[in-house]
């Protein structure tokens, strides 16, 4: 199953999610792999530290040089500490890849094909996409089976995501990419945003919503500090144990 996570806003949890469900679902027993699709490297620095997600980002050894064919499958996939989870390290120069694919026939595929040569190996892939709406971001939809939304429970939280459902209903014209669900994140008690946000989720139709909620919580935080998942650093955190009920839920959709 290759599942990416999408929001073309910014902070909404996408590279947050896509870490600590990763480390959820490696913890349940499952074979993960986890790609960075962002050039901002928020998901390689859960997992390393800041030099050696520098040192990926130079040379070829990360997404850029896979995709562009400059490094093999084993160059770039790294294990992490946890048993059963590696992840593709991104790359600064990843902001040049539209314009290389603008120049190349077939690169909406660029992603599928690449992963076709792998998706043997795991049993969930899971794919952290850029807060763009691009060619990118199309190519990563299409690549994709299913997708998860994260959006906050903040004022803005649901600003733009009929953006991204017009955008994904142009992806679906040549790609069988689903919404899995939408992931409602950093939900903050003391604030009612929560219950507005929920309220016009339900609104929407077709739209299925996790059962799970992420509440803010300031160990994510911590251990993004020293480049780890909630789900290995604090597992007795509320935010560990909302990412391990998460990847419960998605277990049972993958069936
Ligand atoms: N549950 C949470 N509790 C507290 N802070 C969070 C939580 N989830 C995400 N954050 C913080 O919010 C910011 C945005 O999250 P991030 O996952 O990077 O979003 P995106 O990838 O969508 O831009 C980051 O600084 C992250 O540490
Ligand atoms: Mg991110």
């Amino acid at each position: 199953m290759i599942i990416s996570v999408a929001n073309n806003k910014g902070g909404s949890g996408k590279s947050t999610t896509c870490a600590n469900l990763g480390a959820a679902l490696a913890q349940a027993g499952r074979r993960v792999l986890l790609i960075d699709g962002d050039m901002q490297m928020n998901l390689s620095l859960s997992f390393f530290e800041e030099e050696e997600v520098l040192a990926f980002s130079e040379g070829s050894a990360n997404l850029l040089g896979f995709l562009q064919g400059e490094a093999k499958a084993e160059e770039v996939i790294r294990p992490t500490r946890l048993a059963g989870l590696s992840v593709i390290p991104s790359s600064a120069k990843m902001s040049g890849l539209e314009g290389w694919m603008a120049g190349r026939r077939g690169s909406a595929q660029v992603l599928t094909k690449k992963l076709a040569t792998i998706a043997g190996e795991y049993e969930v892939i899971l794919i952290d996409a850029p807060p763009t709406l691009g060619q990118w971001t199309a190519a990563i939809l299409s690549a994709s089976d299913r997708v998860i939304i994260p959006v906050e429970a903040a004022p803005w939280g649901l600003f733009g995501l009929a953006n991204l459902f017009d955008f994904l209903k142009n992806v679906q014209k040549k790609s069988a990419v689903s919404v899995m669900g939408v992931l409602v994140t950093k939900v903050d008690e003391r604030k009612n945003y929560y219950r507005q946000t929920m309220e016009t989720l339900a609104d929407l139709p077709d739209i299925p919503v996790f059962d799970t909620v992420i509440h803010v919580d300031s160990a994510v935080e911590w251990a993004q500090d020293v480049s780890r998942t909630v789900v290995e650093y604090k597992k007795n955190s509320r935010s560990a144990k909302e990412y391990a009920a998460l990847a419960k839920e998605v277990e049972a959709l993958c069936r």
